[in-house]
């Protein structure tokens, strides 16, 4: 836990007259589960967009693993192993889990599939690979006896657990994800987090979002509070629950 992975410095965002994120700084160092939250319209997503590449800062700066990252677009971001779950290409319903699984690796692989026609061999040998990649991943979230069943059969949390999924196939070392406890019961919403837990505690870092304070609450070890564009409060849970400020900010929402 002592390497700075993502730095964000004095990062501003506007939409025409209003800053939607307004003076972020910000670190997130290797492994654990870091949180980020705030009422709705505080400028969580466009930090999480700005960071991926979907929006250029107007002022700041990113760095990702000490190299700077904020001219470069998605894909580079993403190469990086700066990945964000939810921001992959749709599930395709009716195709088994193992083969979406494999359409979100390539998705982000275009000039290395058009090169990998011409060399059949190592076409071959790359869809093997990929496949016992994703039959680990697969396991690792507990959906590998469903590999061949169509997606559209999965659960919520399921589907939730495989989007997860589709993202580690990129092997990254930094997960963002925007919400993964909406929309499903809070039993899913727990379970969703221990998968992601798991996997925390094998080295990969998160990032997450999450409006369902009372699940992320029990898993992040630092949880950043923003409100109007900036970071109001800081520090592991406990210490955010007994910071009048959390309170005012949802107070206001
Ligand atoms: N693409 C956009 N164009 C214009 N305004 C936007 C855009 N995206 C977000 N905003 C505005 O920026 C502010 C922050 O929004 P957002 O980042 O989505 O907040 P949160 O994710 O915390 O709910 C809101 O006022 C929202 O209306
Ligand atoms: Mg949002």
């Amino acid at each position: 836990m002592e390497e700075t992975l993502l730095k964000i410095k004095e990062v501003r965002k506007h939409f025409g007259g209003v800053y939607a994120v307004n003076g972020v700084s910000l670190n997130i160092k290797g492994g654990g589960i870091w949180g980020l939250v705030g009422p709705n319209g505080s400028g969580k997503t466009t930090l999480f967009n700005t960071i991926l590449g979907l929006h250029r800062p107007d002022e700041g700066a990113i760095y990702f693993n000490g190299k700077r990252i904020n001219n470069l677009a998605p894909h580079q971001i993403y190469t990086l192993g700066l990945v964000n779950a939810f921001q992959i290409p749709r599930l395709f319903h009716k195709l088994s889990i193992l083969d979406n699984m494999l359409l979100a690796a390539r998705g982000h692989q275009g000039d290395r599939l058009l090169n990998s026609l011409f060399l059949r061999k190592n076409w071959q040998e790359q869809e093997v690979e990929l496949a016992d990649k994703a039959m680990k991943i697969l396991e690792s979230l507990e959906l590998d006896h469903l590999a061949l069943s169509p997606a559209g059969e999965l659960s919520g949390g399921q589907r939730k657990l495989l989007e997860v999924g589709r993202g580690l196939m990129a092997s990254p070392t930094l997960l963002l994800l925007d919400e993964p406890a909406a929309g499903v019961n809070p039993n899913l919403g727990k379970k969703i987090f221990e998968g992601i837990n798991d996997l925390s505690r094998d080295g990969l870092s998160f990032f997450i979002i999450e409006h369902r304070l009372e699940i992320l609450f029990d898993f992040a070890h630092w949880v950043y509070v923003m409100d109007k564009g900036k970071i109001v409060v800081e520090g592991k849970p406990e210490e955010v629950l007994e910071d009048p400020t959390f309170y005012q900010v949802y107070l206001g929402e």
